[in-house]
């Protein structure tokens, strides 16, 4: 794995051990709230997930780059399906098979460690993979992956960041070295190498404005409970969080990087 993604998660499982401290050992998805969704707009990005890919309580679906695995176990408890969660960290998806079976889900959810490059076994009805991409710039073997774990007429759903004007160098080097972001393609060759690799985009939605709005809140409100979080968990780790999040919110706020939600059907 690159030392930069490293670098940027590092610090999220000792701030998480230090939540789950102060909360029972049985848990609900509410008492986890927000700590176990690293994309944005928590569960209302999922819910959107939930209806544009249509998934019923029927349906087998794959979570690419499940982090510890709060999209799938909100997928499963909303929608009664079966979720896999894929993720590349060992140490996430230990956390996030912890977390499923305090939350009594593990009928439901499981999670498998791998990297996407190298495939996953089983074909799904449908994946969804929320803010992973940005990791991974080799975009040809990426989506033939993403494209064989679907079965016929399967669909898909992704939240990435998109490069909506040229980056300045300073943005291009925050994105590589504190995003592990080293390549950021424009919405349109977005959409072609989905299509090279048989994966038809039926619609798109532009959600640069609703991010930027999120992540410059989820900054301040870091702010204003440092003195709490300082305390807790010590100076280190709540100034590497303050760094990140002013990291990302300062993007956002340029203008040449924006958010998309992307969505489609495999190819016949
Ligand atoms: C920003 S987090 C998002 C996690 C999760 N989707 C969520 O919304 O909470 C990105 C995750 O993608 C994982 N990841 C990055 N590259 C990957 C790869 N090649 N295969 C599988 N997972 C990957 C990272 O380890 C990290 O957990």
């Amino acid at each position: 794995m690159h030392e930069s993604m490293t670098r940027m998660y590092e610090y999220r499982l000792p701030f998480l051990r230090g939540e789950l401290a102060d909360l029972p050992e049985r848990l609900t998805l509410t008492d986890l709230q927000s700590l176990d969704h690293y994309h944005y707009c928590s569960t209302t990005a999922i819910d959107i997930a939930i209806e544009r890919l249509g998934i019923t309580a029927e349906s087998q679906v794959l979570d690419i780059g499940a982090g510890v695995g709060g999209t799938a176990r909100y997928l499963a408890q909303q929608v009664g399906c079966q979720v896999t969660g894929l993720e590349l960290q060992p140490q996430f998806q230990q956390m996030a098979v912890e977390l499923t079976q305090r939350t009594g889900l593990s009928q439901r959810v499981t999670f498998v460690q791998g990297d996407i490059l190298t495939g996953i076994a089983g074909t799904f009805d449908a994946w969804l993979s929320l803010l992973v991409f940005l990791h991974i710039p080799d975009r040809k073997t990426l989506f033939s992956q993403c494209a064989v774990v679907l079965k016929p007429g399967g669909r898909f759903y992704i939240e990435d960041y998109v490069q909506l004007q040229p980056l300045t160098p300073v943005e291009q080097r925050v994105l590589a070295k504190q995003i592990a972001c080293p390549y950021l393609p424009t919405l349109e060759s977005y959409q072609q190498d989905l299509a090279r690799a048989g994966l038809g985009v039926l619609a798109y939605e532009n959600v640069t404005p609703l991010w930027q709005n999120w992540v410059n809140k989820r900054w301040h409100q870091f702010q204003k409970n440092q003195a709490q979080y300082r305390q807790k968990h010590g100076d280190d780790l709540v100034d590497s969080y303050l760094c990140f999040y002013q990291a990302v919110a300062d993007l956002f706020s340029g203008g040449n990087v924006g958010g998309v939600r992307i969505w489609g059907q495999l190819l016949p």
